[in-house]
């Protein structure tokens, strides 16, 4: 099934062609097939004809179907599910779930402006693998590799949200939610990356965002959040090249064309630190490249900063100036663990080697910083000025998935002895970082810790408003772009242990994660009430969901799913109403 050979074959396409109608596209594979990697101009060629049914019986094999796979019609959430939880925090004495919902800081607001909303992704939560055309990502291939994903889940039916995204809409607005942010499957609208369209994807997606704009949600699009078509992987190495930089603006400029008229946020790539982090993929599953481990995360992240760039200049010129076009960068706040000048400077390059190495360039000098291009100029070839050009101010407003905060210091054996040298375990970054205040501070963890599944995860909601404050001194005031302001476009919690309880009602009272939301939500209140430009927010996410290598054990959501049942049902949880409670108290419309 994961076979080199095949590998070999897609890798050396001498003349990629696509052709047919979108329910029966071919790619011709051919190469000089001879056991190497590389075509020889004397050896004989092989070619083949591969339809998208081979492709996925090829690289993927056998996919699962889910139990109902025509749309769901919305069933009407009954107003007992809208019966918040007795409350965690506004009354010392809970006396029942009819306690009102004060008190309220007066100092605090929202912006009449201040747009808020809930946020999932496509290979997370769609299913539907396989249907109506849709091509392999690398996720579906990564789904299949021994031990990858800790439950051996798959997301072939996930949410099954690919057909009942109805409910989904229909839920959210009971809710009162204002936005919804999914992402787009880049091999459901082109099977194979690039060639023809699936115009099954382009009316699935045309309903989606309809059915939004019919309950009174506004609807925002992510172009790629992480889900690689997995022919453009297995033929010149996805991100690893720059090849893909034309096949991404282009998925990019059909998107723009097909939904612009009815969708005005759009970030073009979800979290490159996390996805480009992801190279080197696991050897036996995917086509081997040959750079070295180490450099493969910068390979990718210069073909993020030329795709994301351009796609932003042909979003702009098709969508004009009402809409906003940026990427989510990501990234925890990072605090010195003690006052020592190493750890000052272990900071800052953790900065740059995180937040940094896409934000800089995009919104400070159109160049990596400083220590990533002393890095990198090694190995990856310098930006052109014009594409320096393209890439400095391709964003409208600062987005980050903000989810926690860690300390930094410089490495034991000091900082000199990591800088330079590629054989240190920290290098090239040479920053490392711990949950945990010093012994001297008292060694406490920086706050509770989410499910195990997520152990880069705690709550630490205190140090939101110097974040915010941060994120805005540092990349949003002297940008020398229309930048405005930052916004926080995902921020959650994987409750500990939530995949392993049993009890419905108990699943339903997600109280870590409610104080998580409670308290985030006052954070950026308070950043906003010291003048921190703070324009929007996003939760992660609205339903219990597939958690990548987690699989169906550690979870997100404000919604539980119980994947054990065929249906699929949804149900609120205590945070769902949490979040909401924010708005109704401190946004323009609520309150007094
Ligand atoms: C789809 O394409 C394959 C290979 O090109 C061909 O053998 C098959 O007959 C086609 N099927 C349909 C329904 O056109
Ligand atoms: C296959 O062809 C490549 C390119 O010409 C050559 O370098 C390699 O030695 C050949 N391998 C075998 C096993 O013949
Ligand atoms: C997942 O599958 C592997 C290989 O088949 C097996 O060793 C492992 O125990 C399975 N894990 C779980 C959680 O079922
Ligand atoms: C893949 O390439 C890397 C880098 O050249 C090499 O270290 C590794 O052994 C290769 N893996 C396989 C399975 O060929
Ligand atoms: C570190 O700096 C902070 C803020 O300036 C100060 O409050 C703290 O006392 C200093 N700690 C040590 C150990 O010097
Ligand atoms: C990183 O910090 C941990 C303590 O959190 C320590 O055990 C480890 O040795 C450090 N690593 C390096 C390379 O300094
Ligand atoms: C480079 O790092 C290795 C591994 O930590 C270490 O043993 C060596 O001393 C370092 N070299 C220098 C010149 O600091
Ligand atoms: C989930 O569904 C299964 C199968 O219908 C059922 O046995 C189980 O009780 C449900 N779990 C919860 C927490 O509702
Ligand atoms: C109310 O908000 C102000 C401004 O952010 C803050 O300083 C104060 O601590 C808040 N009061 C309470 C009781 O949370
Ligand atoms: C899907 O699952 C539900 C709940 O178990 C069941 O009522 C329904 O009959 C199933 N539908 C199909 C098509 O299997």
């Amino acid at each position: 099934m994961y076979s080199q050979v095949l590998f070999a074959l897609m890798g050396a396409v001498a003349s990629q062609t696509t052709s047919g109608t979108p329910t029966n596209q071919s790619i011709t594979a051919s190469a000089a097939y001879n056991g190497s990697t590389t075509p020889s101009p004397t050896s004989p060629i092989l070619q083949l004809n591969l339809n998208l049914e081979d492709v996925w019986d090829l690289l993927i094999g056998p996919v699962a179907v889910a139990n109902t796979t025509t749309t769901y019609s919305p069933t009407p959430v009954p107003s007992s599910s809208l019966i918040p939880p007795p409350p965690l925090y506004y009354s010392p004495f809970p006396t029942g779930q009819q306690v009102p919902l004060t008190p309220k800081n007066e100092s605090w607001s929202f912006p009449s402006d201040f747009w808020w909303g809930v946020a999932g992704a496509a290979f997370q939560i769609e299913g539907a693998a396989k249907d109506e055309g849709r091509g392999p990502s690398v996720w579906d291939a990564l789904t299949r590799v021994t031990n990858h994903i800790v439950d051996n889940s798959t997301a072939d039916v996930a949410d099954n949200n690919y057909y009942m995204y109805k409910e989904d809409i229909s839920r959210l607005a009971a809710q009162g939610v204002k936005i919804y942010s999914f992402s787009l499957s880049w091999s459901r609208i082109l099977p194979f990356g690039r060639g023809p369209v699936n115009q099954q994807a382009i009316d699935h997606y045309n309903d989606l965002i309809n059915t939004c704009i019919e309950y009174g949600v506004e609807p925002s699009v992510t172009l790629y959040h992480w889900d690689t078509p997995l022919v453009l992987q297995d033929t010149y190495g996805g991100w690893l090249s720059e090849d893909i930089v034309p096949d991404f603006v282009e998925y990019a400029r059909i998107a723009f064309e097909a939904f612009g008229d009815r969708v005005s946020k759009w970030y073009t790539v979800n979290e490159p630190i996390v996805f480009c982090n992801q190279y080197p993929l696991p050897a036996q599953y995917f086509k081997n490249f040959t750079i070295p481990n180490k450099q493969q995360p910068f390979h990718c992240g210069q073909s993020v900063l030329l795709a994301h760039s351009q796609a932003y200049h042909v979003g702009k010129s098709i969508l004009g100036d009402h809409s906003s076009i940026t990427y989510k960068n990501n990234g925890g706040y990072k605090i010195p663990l003690t006052n020592s000048s190493a750890d000052a400077q272990a900071v800052q390059r953790a900065w740059d080697f995180n937040e940094g190495w896409f934000s800089d360039p995009v919104y400070l000098t159109g160049d990596y910083p400083e220590s990533v291009k002393e890095y990198v100029s090694g190995f990856l070839r310098d930006f052109t000025d014009e594409e320096k050009q393209q890439i400095l101010g391709s964003s409208d407003f600062y987005a980050h998935d903000a989810y926690t905060a860690q300390f930094y210091m410089a490495p034991d054996s000091g900082l000199d002895s990591c800088i330079g040298n590629v054989t240190h375990p920290l290098y090239p970054s040479c920053a490392n970082t711990t949950y945990t205040y010093s012994a001297e501070d008292g060694g406490w963890v920086i706050g509770p810790a989410a499910d195990p599944g997520s152990p880069w995860l705690h709550k630490a909601t205190d140090w939101v408003p110097a974040f915010l404050k941060y994120m805005q001194d540092t990349w949003v005031t002297p940008s020398p772009g229309p930048v405005k302001g930052v916004a926080v476009t995902e921020f959650g919690f994987a409750e500990p242990f939530e995949g392993s309880k049993t009890l419905l009602q108990d699943i339903l009272y997600d109280a870590v994660r409610t104080s998580y939301y409670h308290d985030y939500m006052e954070a950026i209140l308070m950043a906003i009430a010291e003048g921190t430009d703070v324009v929007g927010c996003l939760a992660w996410s609205f339903v219990d969901n597939f958690e990548w290598q987690q699989g169906y054990a550690s979870r997100f959501g404000m919604q539980y799913v119980n994947f054990s049942d065929p249906a699929l049902p949804r149900y609120y949880k205590a945070s769902f109403f949490e979040y909401i409670n924010a708005f109704k108290i401190y946004g323009s419309e609520g309150g007094d």
